[in-house]
């Protein structure tokens, strides 16, 4: 998919690794300067410093987005290294692996949970939606995930309550020019999406995934790109699945 994001500044999180590194890779090739924050600054910094080595316009950054101070430096340090912020991707997660009944769910498990990715994402769009305001608008992709639909515990409540969110600040946001949607992967090929599924899932979900169970971070982009851009401009407050049609819903 060609996108043309060559004066657009977008900010991912979570993208040191994984599908995170892929969309920062994909928005700087597309022309965006490109903000890689995560929690391992380290690893943001060496994202954003091989997307440079080939030409492109990228400033690592480390936050934990569960800290609303570290979410509001984030926005500060965009705006003032790239003049403002256009696009904003919440990929960052908590996606600790446990199968516990929710009864018995541990609750500092579930705190770190909904801390992560629903706080999470709260406070990078409060620190975000403002600078995208003054700047005339803008669009926001929350990644969920397909757990929001099959359960998964905490992490599946987590991902579902991000989607509730998103068709409040559809409402809020989009009189002030900002898009606001989710990208639902299914089953995507990282290390953490491996850890995260119990052993023989991807086998056992083959016959009723029509196409391919297994995604990679690639099968995502198209959607990413087609999220942030222009190409989706009537569209906000929706979740897309991307899963292979994993998941069967009429309405
Ligand atoms: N891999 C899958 O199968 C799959 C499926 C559906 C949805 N997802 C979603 O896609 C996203 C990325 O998944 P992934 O497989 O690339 O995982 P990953 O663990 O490789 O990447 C997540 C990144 O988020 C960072 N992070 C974690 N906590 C953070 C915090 N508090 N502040 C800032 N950064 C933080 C991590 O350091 C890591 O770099 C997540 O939102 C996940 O829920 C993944």
């Amino acid at each position: 998919m060609i996108v043309d994001l060559s004066s657009k500044v977008a900010i991912v999180t979570g993208a040191a690794r994984g599908i995170g590194a892929v969309y920062a890779k994909a928005l700087a090739q597309s022309g965006a300067q490109v903000v890689v924050a995560d929690i391992d600054a380290s690893g943001a910094e060496e994202t954003a410093a091989a997307l440079r080595a080939v030409g492109r316009v990228a400033h690592g950054f480390g936050v934990d987005i569960a800290d609303p101070e570290q979410t509001q430096k984030m926005a500060a340090f965009a705006q003032s290294q790239c003049g403002g912020i256009d696009i904003l991707v919440n990929n960052a997660a908590f996606m600790k692996p446990v199968n516990a009944p929710l009864l018995t769910y541990p609750l500092e498990l579930w705190r770190a949970t909904l801390d992560v990715n629903v706080s999470g994402t709260l406070h990078c769009i409060r620190a975000v939606a403002p600078l995208m305001i003054e700047r005339g608008g803008g669009s926001i992709v929350n990644q969920t995930s397909v757990g929001a639909f099959e359960g998964g515990h905490a992490y599946g409540i987590s991902k579902l309550a991000i989607q509730g969110m998103t068709v409040w600040f559809a409402q809020e946001l989009g009189r002030k020019g900002i898009r606001i949607n989710c990208l639902a992967p299914g089953m995507i090929n990282t290390p953490a999406g491996d850890a995260s599924r119990p052993p023989g899932m991807v086998k056992g979900l083959t016959p009723t995934i029509p196409l391919k169970p297994l995604g990679e971070p690639e099968d995502l982009v198209g959607t990413l790109l087609y999220l942030v851009s222009d190409a989706s401009a009537w569209v906000t407050g929706q979740t897309i699945r991307v899963d292979g049609g994993w998941i069967k819903r009429v309405a």
